[in-house]
């Protein structure tokens, strides 16, 4: 991690130069913007995530590095980005949280065909909305994001938020053999029906848990994103305030959370802004205790010896610019419901699903653990998916999730962001938008959204070993 302070010191000029020549170029050109090109290859790879010294693990890589570049665009420019596959099999890319045509969705059958080894495909969009968003594989999805394949994808915005530094933690868990290699057994019923494949070794951005280096003084814009399969995880940093600033990449009002723990389910991301306002030489831990009786120290904010950065606290407003969402007009919403059901209950049963097939049965061959209103759609997506619900584009949505089961489910909507009205009849303040909303056992969560987008999109559990057991929908825009 970067401990040059010198160069952190001078990066806020420079993003302050940035957002001054955005605006310049915003005023220069109405013209056509130039449409930016990336690409990138998914392949077999190495990875170390013992770091230097550990063993070498074979993975699946995006560019050869896990997790994968992180892909920088700007809000409102238009990029055409290649993807070529030389895996032995079958992939796509699915751009998670970013508003965009459906076609461009990833969701092979679905949305395209998919990619087959050694072809490429090129998606094209032009990213809506500025924030902190990744992209991952949409094609046996739990083998391919589970051997390495995700990669965090940054949407600027045009006058960013004034910070000393801007850090990315993209996390990620793997279940690891003795000899550091990604244990076989994915899609076993025991983790389907479960809490998912939850891992041994967590890694932050590809590397082992190690001190992260801070400067008294200094405000960091700290992004988060956790691309693991099933972990949830709920950072509690020790003598700091987090600042939420953006859920999903979508903008909320700023807030210090309740009890003062940032919570992400997989596929939830969150800026915070911090104020680094410990001693110089001092250090303070980031805990993750979400799970009772496992809490573990992610990192520890370890200060150099220099002396603070500014002799006030940093108080320029940490506000981000909201993102063009359209507003949910609840009194004329169409209402839908959608109820979770299935995984294990007490005494190690399953709960009945519609389509169940039974313990026995491999979740990679299509078993069932879940439903979503009684129907299992199990897998990654497919041709001829009947969609649950159809909307009249344009309309409102104002949709009910009811968690009947005794599991965690971190909720997620292709193609739009969902505003989060309402948590077991609680309204949800400070005007949070998510993609991915995360359910307790047994949570009713009532949101709404604009079917502005047409197309088929999908509607899963991110804990994917539940996305391929059957925690999975489509509804119709049209
Ligand atoms: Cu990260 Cu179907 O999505
Ligand atoms: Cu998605
Ligand atoms: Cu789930």
């Amino acid at each position: 991690m970067n401990t040059d302070f010198s160069f952190a010191v001078s990066r806020r000029g420079l993003l302050i130069a940035a957002a001054g020549a955005a605006v310049s170029a915003s005023l220069r050109s109405v013209s056509a913007s130039a449409v930016e090109e990336r690409r990138i290859k998914a392949a077999s790879g190495q990875a170390r995530f013992g770091g230097p010294e550990g063993p070498s693990t074979a993975v699946w890589a995006y560019d050869g590095s896990v997790p994968g570049p992180v892909l920088r665009l700007r809000q409102g420019q238009p990029v055409r980005i290649t993807v070529e596959n030389e895996l032995n099999e079958d992939t796509t890319v699915h751009w998670h949280g970013i508003r965009l045509p459906n076609a461009m969705d990833g969701v092979p059958g679905l949305t395209q065909p998919p990619i087959k080894p050694g072809e490429n495909f090129v998606y094209e969009f032009t990213p809506p909305d500025a924030g902190t968003f990744w992209y991952h594989p949409h094609a046996n999805s739990l083998v391919q994001l589970g051997h390495g394949l995700a990669g965090a994808l940054i949407v600027e915005e045009a006058s960013p938020v004034a910070v000393d530094r801007d850090l990315l933690w993209m996390f990620q868990d793997w279940r690891l053999t003795t000899d550091g290699q990604i244990a076989a057994g994915f899609g076993s019923m025991m983790d389907a029906a479960m809490s998912g494949r939850v891992g041994n070794a967590v890694t932050v951005n590809g590397a082992p848990l190690a001190d992260q280096p801070v400067r008294a003084g200094e405000r960091v814009r700290l992004r988060l994103a956790n691309a693991c399969l099933a972990r949830m995880m709920a950072l509690r940093f020790e003598g700091h305030r987090p600042v939420v600033v953006a859920i999903d990449g979508q903008p909320c009002d700023p807030h210090e959370p309740e009890d003062g723990r940032l919570v992400l389910g997989p596929a939830m991301r969150i800026d915070a802004v911090i104020d680094m306002q410990g001693d110089p030489g001092s250090r303070h831990a980031v805990i993750d205790d979400f799970y009772d009786g496992l809490a573990y120290t992610l990192t520890t904010l370890a200060y150099d010896s220099a002396p603070p950065l500014r002799a006030h606290p940093f108080d320029a407003p940490v506000g981000l610019t909201r993102n063009p969402l359209p507003e949910p007009d609840l009194g004329t919403a169409e209402r839908q419901e959608i109820v979770l059901q299935g995984g294990m209950m007490g005494g190690g049963k399953l709960a009945g699903v519609g389509g169940m097939m039974g313990m026995a049965t491999p979740v990679m061959n299509g078993g069932a653990a879940w439903a979503i209103n009684g129907v299992s759609m199990t897998g990654d997506g497919m041709a001829g998916m009947e969609p649950l619900f159809t909307l009249p584009r344009g309309s409102t949505c104002h949709l009910t999730m009811r968690n009947e089961t005794a599991w965690w489910h971190p909720m997620h909507v292709h193609g739009f962001s969902l505003s989060v009205l309402s948590r077991n009849g609680a309204p949800v303040r400070h005007r949070q938008w998510q993609d991915t909303v995360l359910m307790a056992p047994k949570d009713v969560i009532e949101c709404a959204f604009v079917a502005d987008n047409p197309g088929d999109w999908m509607l899963h559990c991110h804990v994917v070993d539940h996305q391929m057991a059957g925690l999975m929908t489509v509804f119709r825009v049209n």
